[in-house]
């Protein structure tokens, strides 16, 4: 798809590239009172987080150890039971260590509650979620951010990572998709 048509496709800039910024900076310092000097692994959920994961991580002041992690939830067809399949596993061993999960969006809670799940069974010291976006109106699980960036209302969003079958991820701000995009 060419840029120009997924641009087309936006309906209108939620929020944009220097309104990211600002936030990204404010949840750094936020970040670096909460951790001080205590090394943390920070998990970057792919692949919708990559471009949050580096503007933020880029300026943080402790020791940051870098992971990936791909999840998806069980198949669109079957009756979602909230569960989820790892596509990639972490590399490093969490064990007594710091956690903090980056994610682009908490929705209905289901990634982030498995996936604070299955960190806490290998026991890391602590684990801690930072999320940019979060539609609270969609909440299935019981679950909050411990750092965010934005609360937006239940619109679906593309942009600065966030996709729609794969495409608008390299646009630097986040929109809302016009309606017609997907219910055609
Ligand atoms: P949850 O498990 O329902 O909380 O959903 C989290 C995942 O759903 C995110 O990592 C996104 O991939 C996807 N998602 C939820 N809402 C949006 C949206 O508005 N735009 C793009 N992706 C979304
Ligand atoms: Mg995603």
């Amino acid at each position: 798809m060419l840029l120009k048509q997924a641009k087309e496709d936006i309906e209108y800039i939620l929020v944009n590239e220097q309104e990211i910024e600002n936030r990204i900076k404010e949840i750094a310092d936020e970040l670096n009172a909460y951790y001080k000097d205590e090394e943390v692994i920070a998990v970057c959920i792919l692949k919708g987080s990559v471009p949050f994961y580096w503007d933020l991580i880029k300026r943080l002041s402790f020791p940051v150890k870098f992971d990936f992690m791909c999840v998806s939830s069980y198949g669109a067809s079957t009756v979602s039971t909230g569960e989820i399949k790892i596509l990639k596993d972490l590399v490093v061993d969490i064990k007594g260590k710091n956690v903090l999960v980056v994610e682009d969006i908490l929705d209905s809670g289901n990634t982030l509650y498995s996936l604070k799940k299955i960190f806490s069974e290998r026991s890391p010291k602590d684990v801690k979620i930072c999320t940019l976006l979060d539609k609270p109106d969609r909440r299935v699980k019981d679950i909050e951010a411990d750092f965010l960036g934005f609360k937006i209302e239940d619109k679906f969003v593309v942009g600065y990572g966030l996709d729609y079958d794969e495409k608008y991820r390299q646009l630097p701000y986040i929109g809302v998709l016009k309606e017609s995009v997907y219910t055609k």
